[in-house]
């Protein structure tokens, strides 16, 4: 399944185990988190999730490979493919969300923490999101949330450029609480997620919502449109080039298209 979860102590752990492909996210493990996310919000055993990928790599992001073949599918009347199903419940989680990135955090391995409540990192995470140079657009309303964040200039570095960025600067823009040893990160995320844990869940709940809830639609909204675009783009030659690119490793020429 290459997606370890576990319910220990009050908090959902979903890992990342996928070392040898980076931790690239299948269509599988994409439902499996959104099943996760689903079920953690009516399961009183449940107060905190923890997101975490291995000291290594947080994750490389959407399996190419994977959406190369099996396209994500959704829009009107149909049931959203497992990467919208888990971007819609992260994105709407009512209990909080603690995330562990270590290594590198390649496009929705960087949008997803836009989700988290307490982001911890360690002195080695590569935050990147090349959604341009793969010929997509972004995703997981990024779109909306990053130029919120950094002001339109430094959101426009991020998402038109896509050059990775370290845990430093993550923690600059405030997309990070904090920078650990890597040989810290994961305790001190767990021991976060304790405290989270130990805390009245509806106290949390209610603050959570104040200060996320008015967004949450425009959110929903800004992650349908993205979706639309998303998957056209993903049919197009330029992402087709990017995509083979990769895997030949190589540059991707984007000369011939418009
Ligand atoms: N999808 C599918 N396979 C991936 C992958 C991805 N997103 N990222 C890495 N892999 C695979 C590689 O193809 C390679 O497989 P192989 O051993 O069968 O050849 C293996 O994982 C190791 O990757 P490699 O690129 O050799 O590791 P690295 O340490 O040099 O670089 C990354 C790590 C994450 C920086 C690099 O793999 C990368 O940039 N991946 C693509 C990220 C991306 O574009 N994601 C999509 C965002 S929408």
């Amino acid at each position: 399944m290459s997606i370890l979860t576990t319910i220990e102590q009050g908090i959902l752990t979903i890992e990342f185990d996928r070392l040898d492909k980076k931790n690239a996210i299948t269509a599988a493990m994409y439902q499996a988190m959104a099943d996760a996310l689903r079920a953690a919000e009516t399961d009183p055993a449940v107060r905190a999730i923890l997101l975490r990928g291995k000291p290594e790599v947080f994750t490389a992001g959407n399996d190419l490979e994977d959406f190369m073949k099996r396209p994500p599918t959704g829009g009107e009347g149909a049931e959203p493919a497992p990467v919208f199903q888990f971007l819609q419940q992260i994105s709407q989680a009512g209990k909080p969300l603690v995330a562990a990135v270590s290594g590198p955090a390649v496009g929705v391995g960087t949008t997803m923490l836009l989700h988290c409540d307490l982001v911890y990192a360690s002195e080695t995470a590569r935050l990147s999101l090349p959604f341009a140079q793969l010929g997509l657009c972004p995703e997981a309303a990024s779109s909306l949330l990053l130029p919120r964040l950094l002001g339109y200039q430094r959101a426009a570095e991020k998402l038109l450029l896509g050059e990775a960025f370290g845990a430093q600067e993550a923690q600059q823009i405030g997309l990070v609480a904090r920078v650990l040893p890597v040989a810290e990160l994961h305790e001190f995320a767990w021991q976060q997620a304790r405290k989270l844990a130990a805390l009245p869940a509806s106290s949390l709940r209610e603050t959570k919502r104040l200060m996320k809830g008015g967004d949450k639609a425009a959110v929903l909204a800004r992650m349908a449109e993205e979706g639309e675009s998303f998957r056209r783009m993903l049919q197009a030659p330029e992402a087709k080039e990017a995509f083979t690119a990769f895997f030949e490793k190589r540059k991707p020429d984007f000369s011939r298209f418009d």
